[in-house]
């Protein structure tokens, strides 16, 4: 029986994956949007891609939530309105502002979600990701481990890719840590990002490093100033599909996402990201790393800037 995963919201991103999900051909997927028509022909297209790439993926587009039942899991990409040239949630002001315009829509997403798909796994991609996790598992009132946000799966892949070319080596061979908040806040690691064996610190300067890090952290700014009203798709929509296909084909992947915690890193109640064991039980384990304590220091900091959007949504 194959596996089902539901896209929320089928613009750029949502489009991007479900295209992904089905040339990786690791379960069925269905597109849900409000715009009539435009998910279902979306999903023709793709499925007429899929006699070149070889997929039996079934596609299929929806404007109600009904063909969505019984999924495995749900993926929540859906926002209030496309953003201007505000940037996305590292843009200065666009992450409040985003909080409280996706905030009423999550809820309505979350209330159908429950109903047609009971015990799926939820990824929330809507921003402010943190926050917005932490409505969604208020909302569905589902096991922590359910509910994931898209978070260090592309941070990292940013910090990677923009490493790799600095050092002209593969993007294959460079391991990249970074926790807390997906957005200005996240902690890169250095002390943890390596190139094959050789720690990152052993082959750019401090200056250089701290030049890279603060790219990392704008990165989706740094696209948005391109593209002007479009904010990233194509890596959000590959690192949120490694994350599906680890959930859906029960990899147990050690993946960075943003997490429930309870306890670990001296957190409680709130999500961030963190290494994580991703398989069908979605978030199985979180991984602790040991910090400096300047380290542990600037996660702290990361993390009362989500508290505090947590506490802007007044849900407590
Ligand atoms: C980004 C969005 C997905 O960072 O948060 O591009």
């Amino acid at each position: 029986m194959r596996k089902k995963v539901s896209v929320v919201g089928t613009g750029n991103v949502g489009s991007a994956l479900g295209q992904r999900i089905g040339q990786l051909d690791f379960a069925d997927v269905v597109l849900l949007d409000t715009i009539e028509g435009m998910p279902q022909g979306k999903a023709i297209d793709m499925m007429h891609s899929h006699p070149i790439v070889g997929s039996h993926a079934k596609i299929i587009g929806t404007n109600g939530y009904e063909e969505t039942a019984n999924s495995d899991l749900v993926v929540i990409v859906a926002r209030s309105k496309p953003l201007g040239t505000s940037g996305g949630p590292q843009a200065s002001g666009g992450r409040n502002r985003l909080l409280r315009e996706n905030l009423a829509m999550i809820k309505g997403i979350t209330e159908q979600v429950v109903k047609h798909s009971p015990d799926c796994v939820i990824i929330v991609v809507t921003n402010p990701v943190d926050a917005m996790a932490w409505a969604v598992r208020h909302f569905t009132g589902f096991s922590k481990n359910r509910v994931m946000g898209l978070s260090g799966m592309l941070d990292t892949a940013r910090f990677r890719a923009i490493l790799a070319a600095e050092l002209d080596v593969s993007v294959e061979d460079v391991s990249a840590c970074i926790l807390g908040e997906h957005g200005p806040n996240m902690v890169p690691i250095t002390r943890l990002t390596r190139i094959g064996v050789v720690p990152v610190k052993e082959l750019l300067s401090k200056d250089r490093l701290d030049e890279i890090v603060e790219r990392t952290k704008i990165a989706a700014g740094e696209v948005v100033k391109k593209l002007k009203t479009v904010t990233p798709y194509y890596a959000p929509a590959m690192a949120i599909a490694e994350m599906a296909e680890s959930i859906i084909l029960d990899k147990k992947r050690i993946l960075p996402v943003s997490a429930y915690l309870e306890g670990e890193y001296d957190m409680n109640g709130i999500f961030i990201d963190v290494p994580a064991k991703i398989g069908a039980g979605g978030v199985e384990h979180v991984y602790e790393v040991m910090l400096t304590p300047e380290e542990q220091s600037q996660l702290n900091k990361s993390a009362q800037s989500v508290r505090e959007q947590v506490n802007l949504m007044k849900l407590k």
